[in-house]
């Protein structure tokens, strides 16, 4: 029976899609103020990182969250139970809602250390993960989050092991590991999916399970949930287009709306980032890419981008932004 908030949540449920270097402390707090999803997720955080002196100090800012994003999901990967079952505790320490660990990463240097997809091809030691999770975990609920097959359609062998792990959730993103994200989500596998989890199960004792791939907003969501046998859905690449897309009431993005979503953006980065010298050069760098989410659909957005993107620090940002205000408004 799923635990936690999974065991009360109202269905359909809408999450957003964990994305490194995008769902990062700053950006949560948009969505938070903007369109809310039902479920938060952070990036993934390597659990071999979690585990060393030097990689925790590090990587706890990525894991720091206000109450309001409640609930929330730490998304955690690693190929060795013993690393997952201490970075376990120490999320779980945290105060986290839930931990999710990672078995659909396609990137190569996580697949390289066994990690991510690559547990798609070694059921035995991902559900020795599984396990150590939820040991580290405590109460805290344990979901998955996975892909239909690492080269091919792998459902018949791979889901029922994740089904009698007793997961309180399971997201299945509708595509093969090499499929990567370059053809359209396979929707009929994620009810096939949800089907082989249910066999296992009865009502009571069935996890949750959410679809994911290519899905734009809420509305489409509940749409996809009726007629895959879904409870919830994730919505990944969809939020950069639509920055509302988790909103109930729909509403339109104006170009007021656009600017003044970039500079609470700022805002934040820069009160997170106070002290931090990486948010200068890298960390600038990832928050150039909200600038395309942001400014776009509108005349003039072209030219205002290009000059967001030749930025080099907020406060240039905010004198652009600044300077485009007093010519367009
Ligand atoms: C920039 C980016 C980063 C991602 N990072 C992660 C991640 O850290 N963990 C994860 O499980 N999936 C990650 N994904 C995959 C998404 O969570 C999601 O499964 C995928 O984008 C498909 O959903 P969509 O079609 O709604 O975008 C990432 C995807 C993108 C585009």
């Amino acid at each position: 029976m799923p635990k936690g908030f999974w065991k009360t949540i109202k269905k359909p449920l809408v999450a957003i899609a964990p994305m490194a270097n995008v769902t990062d402390v700053a950006f949560r707090a948009i969505l938070t103020k903007y369109g809310k999803p039902d479920v938060m997720w952070t990036e993934f955080v390597s659990a071999d990182g979690l585990c060393s002196s030097k990689g925790r100090e590090k990587l706890l800012g990525d894991l720091a969250f206000s109450k309001k994003e409640r609930p929330i999901v730490a998304q955690i990967f690693s190929s060795k139970p013993e690393k997952i079952y201490e970075a376990t505790k120490l999320v779980a320490s945290l105060g986290f809602d839930g931990i999710d660990i990672n078995m659909g990463c396609p990137d190569r240097a996580v697949v390289k250390q066994g990690a991510g997809a690559a547990l798609i091809k070694n059921p035995k030691i991902a559900q020795e993960i599984i396990f150590a999770a939820q040991k580290g975990a405590g109460k805290i609920p344990v979901s998955v989050k996975t892909r239909i097959g690492y080269s091919k359609d792998e459902i018949e062998t791979w889901i029922p092991m994740l089904a009698q792990s007793n997961l309180d959730a399971i997201t299945i993103h509708g595509r093969t590991m090499k499929e990567m994200s370059k053809v359209p989500a396979h929707w009929d596998l994620i009810a096939e999916s949800a089907n082989i989890i249910r066999s296992f199960h009865n009502k009571k004792t069935c996890p949750i399970i959410l679809g994911n791939g290519d899905v734009q907003n809420r509305k489409e969501a509940e749409e996809k949930c009726k007629q895959y046998g879904v409870d919830g859905v994730m919505i990944g690449r969809g939020i950069f287009t639509n920055i509302y897309a988790f909103r109930k009431k729909e509403k339109v993005l104006t170009i007021e709306n656009r600017i003044k979503i970039l500079l609470d953006h700022i805002k934040e980065f820069e009160k997170i980032h106070k002290n931090d010298e990486d948010a200068k050069t890298r960390k600038f760098d990832y928050l150039k890419k909200f600038f395309k989410i942001y400014i776009s659909d509108f005349d003039g957005a072209k030219e205002l981008r290009i000059q967001l993107m030749n930025s080099h620090s907020t406060e240039e940002v905010r004198a652009v932004v600044e300077a485009f205000k007093s010519r367009t408004f």
